[in-house]
């Protein structure tokens, strides 16, 4: 065997390759197991004859070898200048997606009444009207059960009109003490308008204890309207009617326009209205089986669609579900 002409042809092989790929089959072609040379090595039968062959192995080797690594570094190189970013060039802006201001709200009223140890629970669209009238204590014949004012999908069956019949459910299901909220859509058989829907959202509260105060309300109302309305904001309440609570009272905070001085947005009271709110009725805590004279307990029923519009101070509901983006986003 020729053995400076295998050496030949072998390194002019190598610097022919232009790839780590090549250069592979190179390597295999000349100093693989059933290469040529690896072939004669075994069948070596001389001594000069071994000492020629093994030189060109090396010579071979390490040709193979210092290819391999200039092609690996032309390769690397080649992907560092492709791959290359140019981490200052403008880029489109990624609009990022955010809660609606009602979900929003509605998560900060349920941090705020967990954190004060209350359970968030869940009620019922689709009511019945032994929860959503009776066992609220609403009399026969109130305007609220007629179907000009209610939603009825038939003589049993209502679209829930408040949150509140979320009370009588879990009061009926379990025994003081309940600290507890509800939030979620309710429905009435209202013509859109300003500050008007037909579907909108309430937050109810409940809480039962023994020993109960009308000062434990107030006090629990005070704190909700400072964390949804700021530190400064004065609040007051006033006497008013519900069939459920006995007192019953409503919430105002002042006006965020004047600060309490009177204009066009409070009617000159320097007052807005929030919600409503009062003491159980004891003839809600009968309907449960619950000892009047025993328990005592506050429920508050506020609308989610007021405390947005009262706080960020726009003036028509049905923005919010109007889904133009450039309203949206405001928040
Ligand atoms: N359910 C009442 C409404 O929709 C709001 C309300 C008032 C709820 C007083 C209450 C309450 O729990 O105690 O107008």
């Amino acid at each position: 065997m020729d053995v400076e002409a295998l050496q030949r042809e072998a390194l002019a092989a190598v610097a022919a390759a232009s790839s780590v790929d090549e250069i592979d089959v190179v390597r295999v072609d000349y100093l693989g197991r059933k290469s040529a040379l690896k072939l004669a090595l075994r069948e070596v039968r001389d001594r000069e004859t071994g000492i020629a062959l093994n030189a060109a192995r090396v010579t071979i080797e390490q040709a193979v070898e210092s290819r391999t690594a200039e092609l690996e570094r032309a390769e690397l190189d080649r992907r560092l200048t492709g791959e290359q970013v140019d981490v200052t060039l403008p880029v489109d802006a990624y609009r990022r997606g955010r809660l609606h201001l009602i979900t929003q709200i509605r998560r900060e009223v349920e941090d705020v009444f967990l954190g004060l140890g209350y359970r968030v629970v869940d009620g019922r669209e689709v009511e019945t009207t032994r929860y959503n009238f009776d066992g609220l204590n609403f009399p026969a014949g109130h305007p609220a059960r007629s179907p000009l004012h209610s939603l009825f999908l038939d003589e049993q069956r209502v679209l829930r009109t408040e949150t509140s019949p979320s009370q009588v459910r879990t009061m009926e299901a379990e025994q003081p003490p309940i600290y507890m909220v509800s939030l979620g859509r309710v429905y009435r058989r209202d013509t859109p308008d300003a500050t008007h829907s037909p579907i909108f959202h309430q937050v109810e509260g409940l809480a039962v204890d023994e020993g109960i105060t009308l000062g434990d309300l107030t006090g629990t109302l005070d704190f909700l309207l400072r964390a949804l309305f700021g530190a400064d904001r004065g609040t007051e309440f006033r006497t008013h009617y519900f069939p459920f609570t006995e007192p019953s009272i409503e919430a105002y905070v002042s006006c965020h326009v004047c600060d309490g001085a009177g204009c066009t947005v409070c009617r000159h009271s320097g007052w807005i209205e929030v919600g409503g709110a009062g003491m159980v009725d004891p003839a809600v805590f009968e309907f449960v089986g619950y000892d009047p004279e025993r328990y005592t307990g506050f429920a508050f029923g506020w609308g989610l669609e007021r405390i947005a519009m009262l706080r960020h101070e726009f003036p028509d509901l049905r923005e919010l579900w109007r889904n133009d983006l450039r309203f949206t986003r405001q928040f």
